[in-house]
Parts: structure tokens; sequence; C-alpha cells
């Protein structure tokens, strides 16, 4: 069998990665009742698969999932060790949601001193260029993706001057500054730790994302990078939302006959995996469209 096509070489500025799956859910109840919002279906494929595809697409290979005592192991079983894939896959649990940033406490041992990128389980990006944005982040500070949207006061809102530096960034503002939604992917340097630590909960007794993002602003360290009308984000809050994010993926995947997302491809087209693997991977799955897809790759090499 022969090998995947290579990628173009590119640098990697974050070695690790961690997916934050946890939260109560609570706007998707009932579907989130008995099981993660992480793992409701986005057209053919788990929520989760999206985010972590972004942090694959990176070049990240070495990635902590986090989530709630009751769905850690759903996880385990969804994505195993990440031998499949060529990639290490490890497990935290975060008690309570105690807020996004404490990914970085319940992450430090595993963050050991590196580059980390969080992205959040919820998140899907796709777009011409990702993963060339995501291999080019600054290689200091922190990095965050803005996007413009109609509803800019259910997100963190970054207010950025005309030479797209940040001059604030404010969460859930009722008067937002821009229409420029912070997006749920964020690439830090090793500091993060630290930062994270030293915050204290906000008035919704959480720790916030957006104070370690200010943290950065601060001292000079945050770059604000826009992903602009060609690029499609979702953050799946809602029954509308989650609608939404599956017409989109069906409508680009029945369109193109290629698939978004699709781990076991990604991890074949970066050269961690080799074609075999490809096949025993999609043999697994033979009866579904999914399965057959990676086939396919597999026949047309
Ligand atoms: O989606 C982007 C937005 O995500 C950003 O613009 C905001 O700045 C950021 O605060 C966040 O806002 P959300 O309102 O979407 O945060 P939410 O509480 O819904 O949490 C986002 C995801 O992270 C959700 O799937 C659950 C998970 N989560 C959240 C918290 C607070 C955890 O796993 N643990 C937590 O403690």
């Amino acid at each position: 069998m022969g090998s995947p096509p290579k990628q173009p070489g590119s640098a990697i500025m974050a070695s690790k990665g961690i997916v934050l799956a946890g939260g109560t859910g609570t706007r998707l109840y009932p579907l989130t009742r008995g099981i993660s919002k992480q793992m409701m279906p986005v057209y053919d494929k788990p929520l989760i698969y999206y985010s972590l595809s972004v942090l694959l697409l990176a070049g990240i290979r070495d990635i902590l999932v986090i989530s709630t005592p009751d769905h850690l192991q759903s996880f385990k079983a969804l994505l195993g060790n990440g031998d499949d894939l060529g990639v290490a896959l490890h497990y935290a649990v975060q008690a309570e949601p105690r807020g996004i940033a404490d990914a970085f406490r319940i992450g430090a041992e595993f963050i050991d001193e590196n580059p980390v990128s969080l992205v959040l389980g919820d998140n899907i990006f796709y777009g011409e260029g990702l993963s060339r944005r995501l291999t080019t982040v600054a290689e200091t500070g922190a990095t965050i993706f803005a996007y413009a949207v109609q509803d800019p006061q259910r997100y963190g809102v970054v207010e950025i001057d005309r030479d797209q530096k940040a001059i604030g960034i404010e969460e859930k503002p009722q008067y937002p500054k821009s229409d420029l939604a912070v997006t749920g992917l964020y690439f830090y340097d090793a500091d993060v730790v630290e930062i994270a630590q030293g915050l204290t909960p906000s008035q919704r007794g959480e720790i916030e994302i957006t104070d370690v993002n200010n943290a950065y602003l601060r001292r000079g360290d945050l770059t604000v990078e826009t992903l602009n009308r060609g690029f499609a984000w979702f953050d799946t809050g809602t029954h509308d939302a989650l609608l939404d994010a599956s017409n989109f993926i069906a409508t680009i995947e029945r369109r193109q006959g290629l698939k978004v997302a699709c781990l076991e491809e990604i991890a074949w087209r970066q050269g961690w995996i080799d074609t075999d693997q490809v096949e025993r991977l999609a043999n697994q799955m033979a009866q579904c469209g999914y399965g057959q897809y990676l086939l396919s790759l597999v026949e047309r090499g």
C-alpha cells in the first residue's frame, strides 16, 4: 500500500492541545440530560470530532480531553488512547464547571512548560486555509481568533484598532464595542498555567478565559487573528445552532464528496498513520458512509 499524500511542511507552535468537553449542557436539555453535549451528532459524526480535528490540523499530537465525571468514560470509549490515529490522547476530569480557564489548572502537569492550544469541544471551524492559519501562529504570547457575528453579546467580544491590535476584550457585554466574537480556539505560551492559577472567579463564579486573554493583552502579548467571511464558525450552544451546524456540514459533504473533520483522513494526510491502517479502521465501519469514505481514500491512494 502507498503512503498518504504529504502535507507541505509547517512549523508547529503548540506542542500540546486540550479539548474542553465538560459543562452542564443545560441549554440543550433534554438532549443532553443523559449524554454529553460534545457527543451530540453533527450530521455524521459526534460534535467533539470537529474540535479535535482542529488540533490535528494544527499538527498537535499530544492531546488532553477534559470532561465531567459522568461523561469522561464515554469519550474514552469513543476515542481510545489515540493509537489508531498515531496520536496520544489523555483524559482528565473537571468535577465542576469552574470556567474555561480551569482547563490550564487541570492540565498543568500535562502542559509541563510547553506551549498549548485550547479548543472548546462545542466549536466548529471550517474554511480554506485553516491548517495554514493554525500552523503559523505567533510563537510567543497568546493568539486568539475573532469572527464577525450578528449577536456578539453572546460571546467574548474583542475590540481592535486599525492595525488589528486588540484594545480590549469583554465577556458577554451588554453593549458590545465590536461585532467580533472571540472563538473557542486559543494558542498560548507556557505562561498560561501561571496566569490561570492567579485568576479569581468572576461574578458568575467562573475562571474566565477572557481574563487570561486580557492578561496577555496587558503585557502586549496578544495577537488577534480574524477569520474572515470565507470561514464558517459555529458554537453549538442552542438547538437551532446545532441544527444549523448539521445542515452546513451535510451540505458541504454531499456537494463535494469530501468529509469535514474526518480524523482518520487528517491523521493519514499528516503522515501519522499509513494506508494499511486507514483500511483497517475503515473495515471496522464498512457498513456506513463514514467507513466507505475511508475505503474510498485508500482506493484513490
Ligand atoms: O464559543 C466561544 C465562546 O466560548 C467565547 O466567545 C467566550 O468568550 C467564552 O466564555 C465561551 O462562552 P460560552 O458562553 O460559549 O461558554 P460556555 O460556558 O457555554 O462554555 C463553552 C464550552 O466549554 C461548553 O461546551 C462547556 C465547556 N465548559 C465550560 C465551562 C464554563 C467546560 O467544559 N467547563 C467549564 O467549566
